[in-house]
C-alpha cells in the first residue's frame, strides 16, 4: 500500500512532531484537534522545529516553506476519508481513545490503516473499537519526534502482515527505525524507562540528593542525555503517571508503584514543561 496522505490526530507536542516528520517524508498531512487555537499552536511548534533545521544548515527556507505547506489544518474527524493512513495522537486516556478510533472507522477508507501513538495502552483493545482490527497497529514515536530515531511498532492481536509491512516502510520514508514489539503493557520502551524514572523520583521525595543531583549522577555516571527527572518533564508527568497506572494495572507488581509525589505534583497542575513547572521550573 502507498501511503500519501496521513491524518495526524493531536497536535500537541508528539503530534505536531510526528506531523512534521510526515510531511518532511513528503507526505500531504492533515494535523487535527479539537479546537484550532491547539492545531495553530502545534503549527508554530513545527516552524520552531524546522527553523532550527534551517539554522543549522540541515535544511533550506524554501525546503521549510515546502514542507509547512505540505501541513493542512484540520478541525473534523471527516478528513481521515482522504487518507491512507491515520495516527493518534491524543491524551493517554482509554476513554478518549476509543470514541476517536470508533469515529475515525466510520470516515477512514476501508483498506486505510489506522495507528496510535499511545505510550502504553493495549493496540488489541484499540483495535477492537473499529470494524478493521487487522488494519490497527502501534506507531509509538519518542519525544522530541523531529531528533529522535527510533519508532516502536506494535502489533495487536489481529494486525496483518500487509498492516506492519506498510507502517514499517512508512516509518522508514519518516527517516526512523522500526523496532516490532508485542502488545504488552507499556510495551519495551515505558516498561524499562517508567521503572526508572519512578525510582528517581522516589530518591527525590526521600531527599535522597537534589533533582539536579540525581539527574547529575545519571547524566555523568551512566552518559544519559537527560537525566530522569528532567526527562520526566520533558515527557509530561500526567503521561508518565498515566503510564505508571497502566503498568501497575497490567502487570499486578508492586514494583510499578507511582511514587506518591508524581500524583500530587500533577494534582497540583506541575506537569513538566509544558505546564512551566515539574521538578524544574521553566518559567
Ligand atoms: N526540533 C528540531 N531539532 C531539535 C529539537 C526539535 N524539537 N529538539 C532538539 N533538537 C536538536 C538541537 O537543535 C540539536 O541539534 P544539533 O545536534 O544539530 O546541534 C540536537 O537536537 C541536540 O539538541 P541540544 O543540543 O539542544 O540538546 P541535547 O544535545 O541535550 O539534545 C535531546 C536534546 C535530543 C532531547 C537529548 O537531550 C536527548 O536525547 N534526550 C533524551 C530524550 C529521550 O529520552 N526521549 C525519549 C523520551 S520517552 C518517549 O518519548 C516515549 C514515551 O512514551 C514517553
Amino acid at each position: 500500500m502507498n501511503i500519501e496522505k496521513v491524518l495526524v490526530i493531536g497536535a500537541g507536542q508528539m503530534g505536531s512532531g510526528i506531523a512534521q516528520v510526515a510531511a518532511q517524508a513528503g507526505l500531504q498531512v492533515y494535523l487535527y484537534d479539537i479546537h484550532r487555537a491547539a492545531v495553530t499552536k502545534g503549527r508554530q511548534r513545527i516552524e520552531k522545529s524546522l527553523s532550527k533545521f534551517v539554522s543549522k544548515g540541515k535544511l533550506r527556507e524554501d525546503e521549510k516553506e515546502a514542507i509547512l505547506a505540505r501541513i493542512q489544518d484540520s478541525t473534523s474527524l471527516e478528513d481521515a476519508a482522504h487518507c491512507q493512513c491515520v495516527i493518534e495522537a491524543a491524551v493517554e486516556k482509554m476513554e478518549i481513545k476509543k470514541k476517536i478510533f470508533q469515529e475515525v472507522d466510520q470516515w477512514a477508507p476501508q483498506e486505510a490503516i489506522l495507528a496510535s501513538n499511545t505510550s502504553s495502552l493495549p493496540i488489541t483493545a484499540l483495535a477492537s473499537y473499529t470494524e478493521r482490527p487487522d488494519r490497527v497497529i502501534g506507531m509509538h514515536f519518542m519525544n522530541p519526534v523531529p531528533v529522535m530515531r527510533l519508532v516502536e511498532i506494535i502489533r495487536g492481536l489481529a494486525t496483518s502482515d500487509e498492516t506492519y509491512d506498510a507502517i514499517a516502510n512508512l516509518t522508514e520514508k519518516m527517516g526512523k527505525v522500526a523496532v516490532s514489539c508485542k502488545d504488552i503493557p507499556g510495551f519495551i520502551s515505558n516498561r524499562v524507562l517508567q521503572v526508572m524514572i519512578n525510582e528517581a523520583i522516589w530518591c527525590y521525595y526521600e531527599g535522597a540528593a537534589t533533582a539536579d543531583g540525581i539527574d547529575s549522577i545519571m547524566k555523568l555516571g551512566m552518559n544519559h542525555p537527560m537525566g530522569p527527572l528532567e526527562l520526566a518533564d520533558l515527557i509530561g508527568l500526567d503521561t508518565v503517571l498515566a503510564i505508571l497506572e497502566v503498568l501497575q494495572e497490567g502487570y499486578g507488581d508492586p514494583k510499578y508503584r507511582p511514587c506518591p509525589l508524581l500524583r500530587q505534583y500533577v494534582q497540583a497542575g506541575y506537569l513538566g514543561r509544558k505546564t512551566g513547572r515539574g521538578f524544574y521550573n521553566y518559567e
